[in-house]
């Protein structure tokens, strides 16, 4: 039988993969204590120093490509900050700690701790502004969705890849006003629309599982550094998503361009927003259709629900973990 190898780039990056679980499982019990408390900023900055912290005991040298912000607006974890012990691999870093803070404010269901990491500079380095962003899941053939095409083209087109007729497909939207015609459009080819207030990670992960989300296609306007976490999902688990930088103003357009975005209305794939091998992890805050929320037992155990993936393998792990001494080891 072969002997199966693991090079040693490779094997940092499997021991990672168990790092990550352990950063987003702290931002997710740090932020689920002040769940329903309705003060977003201290649940995201509950997050955010948990998230830091754990970063920063990692053996990497890592960069964060999408963070809380950009520098001068972000006290941590912003755009450029270098974390971890700085004896490792070079890795871009993506975080979203509180992803839907309104949902962890209100109490309501599927706000999630969110990161990805790849190879240094590998990652999209884009300014904190909004998106256009369309996805569906894995096994459709390569064109089935176009940014370009209109709405009804889309969901026709998927309708006709998937063999069912366009009102069996389920369309995600973020509730917004600004999406007005496309739900408009969505609704006229007989397709159903699901709403939702918040959390468009989750949302385009949904699109990679109809058979248990009920999701086809994820289509809408949301911000970027959620879409490029987004992708990282997408770039493990498969799946074909396009998106687009809104970048309307002068001043966007010039910030975007000193981090490298030449095009400003370039089209992005997968592979242009993490163009290297990743790791995505997410930690359930509220319990949500992806993931259940942290639970605080009786027995002073604290429960989490995690799922880490990894792009090289295209391995998906869903962990629950029982936390004991949380406090008594500063970690919770
Ligand atoms: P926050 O956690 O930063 O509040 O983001 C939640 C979210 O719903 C994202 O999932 C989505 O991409 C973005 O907000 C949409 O922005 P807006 O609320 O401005 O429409």
């Amino acid at each position: 039988m072969a002997e199966i190898t693991v090079k040693p780039d490779q094997l940092l990056e499997r021991i990672l993969t168990l790092e990550l679980v352990r950063v987003t499982e702290r931002a997710a019990v740090a932020s689920a204590s002040l769940r329903g408390r309705g003060d977003e900023k201290a649940a995201d900055k509950a997050a955010v120093d948990a998230m830091r912290r754990e970063l920063n005991r990692l053996p990497i040298a890592g960069r964060i490509v999408i963070g809380e912000g950009e520098r001068d607006e972000a006290p941590m974890l912003f755009i450029g900050e270098e974390l971890g012990t700085g004896k490792g691999p070079a890795v871009d870093i993506a975080v979203d700690p509180l992803e839907g803070t309104t949902l962890c404010a209100k109490n309501m269901p599927g706000s999630i701790a969110v990161m990805a990491m790849a190879e240094g500079g590998t990652m999209l380095y884009a300014p904190d502004v909004y998106m256009d962003k369309i996805a569906i899941g894995p096994g459709y053939p390569k064109g089935t969705i176009d940014i370009d095409a209109s709405v009804a083209d889309n969901i026709h087109s998927l309708a006709k890849a998937k063999g069912v007729k366009p009102h069996e497909i389920t369309t995600l939207i973020l509730d917004r006003p600004r999406h007005a015609a496309i739900i408009e459009a969505a609704r006229s080819t007989g397709a159903s629309v699901q709403l939702i207030t918040d959390g468009d990670v989750a949302g385009v992960i949904h699109t990679t599982d109809p058979d248990e989300t009920g999701v086809d296609i994820y289509i809408g306007t949301g911000g970027a550094p959620e879409g490029v976490l987004a992708a990282a999902a997408l770039r493990c688990i498969g799946g074909e998503m396009y998106t687009r930088l809104i970048l309307d103003t002068e001043e966007k357009r010039e910030r975007a361009k000193k981090m490298g975005v030449s095009d400003p209305k370039k089209i992005y794939t997968i592979h242009d927003m993490v163009q290297g091998d990743c790791l995505f992890a997410a930690t359930g805050v509220t319990t949500g259709n992806l993931l259940k929320g942290v639970k605080y037992r009786r027995d002073d155990i604290v429960t989490t629900h995690t799922v880490v993936m990894r792009s090289a393998t295209g391995t998906v792990r869903w962990i629950e973990a029982e936390h004991r001494n949380l406090a008594k080891f500063h970690l919770g």
